[in-house]
């Protein structure tokens, strides 16, 4: 059997569509109908119509997607997808925190639960929040939530004070300072490009700081340049086929692992073997309780109709 061959065929047959992100191996990104970023992917799942969405992405992306489609049936392949962001915020605690700051707007960026967002005013993404931030009335007080280092990011772009949440993604603290500089060395004329949920020492070295999106348009535009890429290295399969002749190294990793740079454990446990069973057996599934998707979707609706 070739299963390229299986998920297309089965694809057709179901009415369904592949939404991946950049993070996802690449013979995922191969058989996708879109490949994108979280605002990207969530703008596609909003607009879609396909009885079935197989999500190559991570829980809270897929979830998402549920929550703008409830009656269509949203697969994802691999249930333990999920997000280190996301799990470090908590919706009791987070509760209990806007609870004890009534008067505060809620900006929580997309990287979280579904919980989360039914306690949320409006959600972001890395491509737009310094767009939904800019969009609040300067003396409304703000919290943000959950990543701390795109929070700091945008505290210093907008010159605006926010409470932040204090979670982060263990993908994007990853990097080794010490290491990037010596490999910055190595290679001087190369620029480098960041994620904003990376540490705020690393965002310092940046040329351009960006959504997944932003890096690869800003590669793009920049196509006589060398780069050394600070986010997931799974990004650098769309950026290399979209500038083929530009050379770009993955930042460095604290630790030592098989490709010394920075891999999402959640993102990758997804598999092509996954994704065809899942398409096969339309299972595993999102479900969001009915109380809860309701209230979810209000903030992302607006971050939609903002963006
Ligand atoms: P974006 O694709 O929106 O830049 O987000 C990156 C990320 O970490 C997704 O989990
Ligand atoms: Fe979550 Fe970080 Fe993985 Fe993105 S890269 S899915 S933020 S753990």
């Amino acid at each position: 059997m070739d299963i390229i061959e299986e998920i297309q065929r089965l694809k057709k047959e179901k009415n369904a569509i592949i939404l991946a992100h950049y993070y996802q191996e690449p013979a995922i990104q191969e058989i996708a109908d879109y490949v994108g970023d979280s605002l990207g992917l969530s703008q596609k799942a909003a607009e879609t119509d396909a009885d079935i969405i197989v999500f190559a992405g991570v829980h809270f992306m897929a979830e998402t997607a549920k929550i703008l489609n409830p009656t269509k049936k949203v697969l994802l392949p691999d249930l333990n997808a999920g997000c280190s962001l996301a799990e470090s915020c908590p919706p009791e605690a987070f509760e209990k925190f806007i609870k004890a700051h009534p008067d505060h707007t809620v900006i929580t960026y997309v990287n979280c639960s579904a919980e989360v967002k039914a306690l949320t005013d409006v959600v972001c993404t890395s491509s737009n929040a310094l767009k939904i931030v800019e969009s609040i009335p300067e003396e409304t007080p703000i919290i943000f939530a959950p990543d701390r280092n795109l929070g700091k990011y945008i505290m210093q772009k907008t010159g605006r004070e926010m409470l932040l949440w204090d979670g982060s993604c263990v993908v994007h603290e990853a990097f080794s300072i010490e290491k990037l500089i010596q490999l910055h060395k190595k290679y001087p004329d190369y620029k480098i490009i960041a994620h904003p949920e990376s540490e705020e020492h690393i965002l310092k070295t940046a040329t351009y700081i960006g959504s997944t999106a932003g890096m690869i348009n800003y590669v793009k535009e920049h196509a006589n340049e060398k780069f050394i890429v600070a986010t997931e290295a799974g990004i650098l399969h769309k950026m290399q086929q979209e500038v083929p002749n530009t050379e770009l190294v993955p930042a460095p990793a604290k630790e030592d692992n098989t490709c010394a740079c920075s891999e999402c454990a959640y993102m990758k446990v997804n598999t092509i073997q996954k994704l065809y069973d899942c398409l096969l057996n339309e299972t595993p599934h999102i479900e969001v309780s009915e109380d809860i998707r309701k209230r979810a979707l209000i903030p992302i609706e607006r971050m939609l109709e903002l963006s």
